[in-house]
């Protein structure tokens, strides 16, 4: 049995910080093998540098995804084209530097696969999410080429991603969404055996509209004003989950993990 973490997008500084601060702990704590963290929004709400990303590597985190905003600062794109362990979305035009799908070995010589995919409702134009994780699953079998494939499906729209959790049941260890920030109650295991969770939330500040200031994000949707918008500054709450995966690469149990800031924590 071997037991995954996965956190969702990471919105700024503060946010950054802490996770930076207690990966290593959290992993030890909760027992767990591998962490796959959403770095999208790490660099103060809008993408990810190489130094952050060299940071959140540094702190444990084996897997890094993103999703729409990876380009945002643009000196991730050599870095991202040598460093298979940061993905971006498989289903990007193939012109974009770096991969979406990645293999990294565990002490033990466990194999994790980590998938990164972006939604089609509601987002930019990308290739049919369904049909790219068809072709990424005929050479990624789980049990034949990773003990476990972990895929991040980073989209707006709940009903995409429930579809995919059902499309994808039997064939990966976890289906969890990413992008809208704001974690789902519908954590568990599908019948075909993979965890699935529509959104696993962000690890930011609660106190904002999903981590920016929300005195701006309101203004924005009143019309009463205008501004920049920022990343809220209170404490963040970390979001995510943790599966347990049997040997044959299917998930065993489910745990949601909510710690810090606004949001409830979870025991
Ligand atoms: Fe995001
Ligand atoms: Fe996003």
């Amino acid at each position: 049995m071997k037991r995954l973490m996965f956190l969702g997008d990471i919105v700024g500084r503060n946010a950054r910080q802490t996770v930076i601060a207690k990966a290593a702990d959290l992993k030890a704590s909760q027992n767990c093998d591998f962490l796959v963290v959403n770095c999208e929004n790490a660099a103060g709400g809008f993408g990810v540098t190489p130094s952050i990303c060299d940071d959140l590597f540094g702190a444990g985190i084996d897997v890094l995804t993103t999703g729409n905003h990876v380009w945002d600062k643009s000196e991730i794109s050599p870095y991202i084209e040598k460093e298979p362990r940061l993905l971006r979305p498989v289903n990007m035009a193939p012109e974009f530097p770096g991969v979406g799908v990645t293999i990294v070995a565990g002490d033990d010589g466990t194999r994790y696969g980590v998938v990164n995919v972006m939604a089609n409702l509601f987002m930019a134009q990308n290739d049919n999410a369904f049909a790219a994780m068809d072709k990424v699953l005929n050479t990624l079998k789980l049990g034949r080429d990773a003990d476990a494939i972990i895929v991040d499906f980073h989209g707006e729209a709940t009903s995409e991603k429930v579809a995919m959790g059902h499309y994808l049941d039997g064939r990966v260890s976890l289906v969890v969404g990413t992008h809208t920030h704001i974690p789902t109650a519908d954590l568990r295991i599908l019948t075909g055996g993979t965890a699935y969770q529509t959104d696993a939330g962000m690890c930011g500040d609660y106190e904002s509209v999903i981590g920016m200031d929300k005195d701006v994000a309101i203004s924005r949707f009143t019309k009463r004003g205008s501004g920049r918008l920022s990343v809220a500054q209170g404490e963040p709450s970390l979001c995510g989950l943790i599966v347990d995966v049997d040997t044959n690469g299917l998930a065993t149990a489910v745990f949601p993990f909510r710690s810090g800031g606004a949001l409830p924590e979870t025991p």
